[in-house]
């Protein structure tokens, strides 16, 4: 049989996943089967923002992996690991460090927005680990001589500039050690939050894949709907009404009706959120089941993580033989 090639992704442990996560966790987790899947807790990344208050980043560790595993990562297919935990990450970081010009990563498009948005915020980021950030990434992922890496369009300059160092690591080198990666561009439609702005945490307009049903009925509940809808036999817009793009989410069966019913007036408002929070928490339910089975055995995510670290530093630690070995170290 074929070695399957080896694909590497990552998310920053943050706080908890929200159901626009979700789509991205299935693109994960349908890839689990073409690839050896790495899948990184980038919790030196979020040191990068965090460093000033890292009291959260543990417990956010547990429950990104929590996240991942009640959307459907499988840890016997997929290694889910901690980057702090399999150091290479940090030594390949160095050694690159010493072959990048600092104008590319002064280049990276997002670097000088993120400097001036956060430093408006207060939070000074001029740092040398936030400059690094998408080297780091670019360790993170050439370490496992990953040939894929799924992101989504914001991570695409981080990925081009991971393409470039291997690039030029193997030609300064003479070698092919490191492998360009590919990335996968997912063609995920996009939930929009509950107030029809991108879904995002500093929005607070988000549904958290760990809500409860009351939970998603209140958020629901809370929805702004068509403004021209006051009686039920006022007659709606559906397609500019958030609560309709959700049933088209969440309720692919009953959509066409719930736009008939709403522009023509025979549905109302009330009525047409509550089948789709009934929807939503349909559908929410094994999520939220598996994360109650994972919940109440916390060693068994210790054992998960545990084997996920050993998984990736088995491959870390022969690639960084190689790498090293181009290097003459
Ligand atoms: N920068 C990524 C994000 O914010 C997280 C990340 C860290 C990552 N290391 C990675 C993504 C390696 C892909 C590959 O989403
Ligand atoms: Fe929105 Fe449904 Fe009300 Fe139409 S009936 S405006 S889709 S909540």
């Amino acid at each position: 049989m074929q070695k399957k090639p080896n694909l590497l992704s990552g998310m920053r442990p943050t706080g908890r996943l929200h159901l626009g996560h979700l789509s991205v966790l299935e693109e994960w987790a349908s890839l689990q089967d073409a690839y050896n899947c790495f899948h990184c807790v980038a919790d030196w990344h979020a040191l990068t923002t965090a460093y000033d208050d890292p009291k959260d980043i543990r417990e956010n560790i547990r429950q990104i992996a929590i996240d991942w595993l009640s959307a459907g990562l499988d840890p016997q297919k997929s290694a889910i690991f901690v980057q702090s935990h399999v150091r290479e990450h940090a030594e390949l970081h160095l050694l690159l460090s010493m072959i990048i010009n600092v104008s590319w990563l002064e280049r990276v498009p997002t670097y000088k927005d993120q400097i001036k948005q956060l430093s408006g915020e207060g939070k000074d980021i001029a740092t040398y680990g936030f400059l690094g950030y998408p080297l780091l990434q670019a360790a993170d992922i050439l370490i496992y001589r990953a040939a894929a890496v799924p992101v989504g369009e914001d991570q695409l300059p981080h990925l081009e500039l991971c393409r470039e160092i291997a690039r030029r690591f193997n030609n300064l080198y003479q070698t092919d050690v490191l492998p360009e990666p590919q990335s996968l561009l997912a063609k995920i439609k996009l939930l929009p939050g509950t107030d029809n702005r991108k879904m995002s945490k500093s929005y607070q307009n988000f549904i958290s894949l760990s809500a409860r049903p009351e939970e998603v009925r209140e958020k629901v509940s809370q929805m702004i709907t068509d403004p021209a809808r006051i009686r039920k036999t006022d007659l709606g817009h559906p397609e500019i009404c958030t609560v309709y793009t959700y049933h088209t989410f969440y309720n692919q069966e009953e959509k066409d009706e719930v736009f008939a019913g709403c522009s023509g007036g025979t549905i109302g408002c009330v009525a047409c959120k509550k089948r789709l929070a009934e929807k939503m928490n349909a559908f929410l339910a094994p999520i939220l089941q598996k994360r109650a089975a994972l919940e109440a055995a916390p060693a068994a995510i210790d054992d998960i993580l545990a084997e996920g670290d050993a998984r990736a530093a088995a491959c870390a630690s022969a690639n960084m033989r190689l790498i090293r070995d181009a290097m003459k170290l």
